[in-house]
């Protein structure tokens, strides 16, 4: 069994799909690695670290690999030489680039999208989502902070106090979480909301203040794996109002808020942005996904009515180092766990196989991607 590691081509993307650390136990599986050179550079890694992990560094790393792994989806002409029927192995955004998947079909390989990982219990461990969330939530709100021309917490000093900035998270996904986390570490007044009622604890347990619309009744807003679903208009007209109120008072505000397969919903207007104090931040995570907050840009700093608006179109990609061993982990867990030691390789169960697999036998044969 070969494995390839990929040098990331996409414009930005500096992580690595593929640590010396986890070469190591793929080797110790059984397997040889191959690595591209440069592959880890942007991760801080050298090549000589993986060579020293047992790993071959070469251009010919996807000769003859039965299975290929990427942070994001290779481009197919990037793949060839690669064995009959190889696993790609990557975050391989079906959806936006379902073009890319028919090529991965036509090739014949057969295309693992590690992000449509179920979201069980055993599959935690295995998931790009939460993994590299974790970090984008935790990243938003230094990358705020930096951005913030005052302090984050109280501080009571000779010349006067520096009261505590007030911090607003929308979205208590992984990312959400996440964020209040640090902006509570950094001192921040923390306050949350979500569609999903089971956050409110969430929020609570992390020392922060729940903001929910309660005068919609009826309302769950979870969907299939934890996901938040799409809301009534009756609902979003309140989340809105209340929204509008609260934000008035808000310092930062960090948005997280995702509808799987769906452009990000609209969560900050314009109108809302005009009554922020002037010098506050917003970071829109959802940027990329068409954002949470009007007039948002990835890679930009907007300067609306004094307010900036911030995010960026990767966030994971900012803490390389950190990013790469968490997913290089995350692909390490799920290949190992099926790892059949008889036959040398992976053999997927049903439950995960056929929720991640995209192509296989020269079509595409996901369900998520056939029926959208
Ligand atoms: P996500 O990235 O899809 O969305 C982020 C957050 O935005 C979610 O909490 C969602 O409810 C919220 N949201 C969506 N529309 C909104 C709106 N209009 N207003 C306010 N908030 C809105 O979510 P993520 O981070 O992937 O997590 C979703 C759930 O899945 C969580 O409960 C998480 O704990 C769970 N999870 C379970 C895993 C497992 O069992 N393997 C792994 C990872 C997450």
């Amino acid at each position: 069994m070969r494995i390839a590691v990929l040098k990331e081509t996409a414009s930005g993307e500096s992580r690595v799909a593929a640590t010396p650390e986890t070469v190591k136990k793929f080797i110790a599986l059984g397997a040889t690695v191959a690595v591209q050179p440069g592959a880890g550079e942007g991760a801080s890694i050298a090549d000589a670290d993986y060579a020293a992990a047992g790993a071959d560094v070469t251009k010919e790393a996807v000769k003859g690999a039965q299975i290929v792994l990427g942070v994001q989806g290779p481009d197919p002409k990037a793949l060839s030489g690669a064995a009959d029927g190889a696993w790609i192995v990557a975050g391989l955004d079906p959806f936006g680039q379902r073009a890319r998947v028919e090529d991965y079909a036509k090739a014949g390989f057969e295309a693992l999208a590690m992000e449509f990982m179920p979201r069980i219990t055993r599959a935690q461990s295995m998931d790009i989502l939460s993994s590299q969330s974790n970090l984008a939530g935790y990243k938003a709100v230094i990358e705020a902070a930096s951005q913030y021309g005052r302090a984050f917490p109280m501080m009571m000093t000779a010349a006067g106090t520096v009261a505590a900035a007030k911090c607003f998270v929308m979205g208590v996904g992984v990312a959400g979480l996440q964020a209040i986390a640090t902006a509570r570490r950094l001192g921040a007044q923390v306050s949350a909301t979500d569609v999903r009622s089971a956050t409110r604890e969430q929020i609570q347990s992390l020392g922060a203040k729940p903001i929910f619309v309660e005068s919609v009744a009826g309302i769950e807003g979870e969907g299939a794996g934890g996901y938040a679903t799409e809301m009534s208009e009756e609902y979003q007209k309140a989340q809105a109002e209340l929204v509008s109120g609260h934000i008035a008072k808000q310092d930062i505000v960090i948005t997280t808020a995702l509808i799987p397969g769906r452009a990000a919903p609209r969560l900050i207007t314009d109108a809302q942005i005009a009554t922020m104090k002037p010098g506050s931040v917003i970071f829109d995570l959802a940027v990329a996904q068409g954002g949470n907050v009007e007039g948002s840009k990835p890679d930009e700093v907007v300067i609306r009515h004094g307010v900036k608006i911030i995010g960026f179109s990767n966030t994971a990609t900012h803490l390389a180092a950190d990013a790469s061993a968490l997913f290089s982990r995350n692909l390490y867990n799920f290949l190992s766990a099926f790892w059949d030691k008889e036959q040398g390789k992976p053999v997927l169960d049903a439950e995960i196989g056929d929720a991640i697999r995209l192509t296989q036998g020269g079509k595409v044969v996901n369900e998520r991607l056939l029926g959208a």
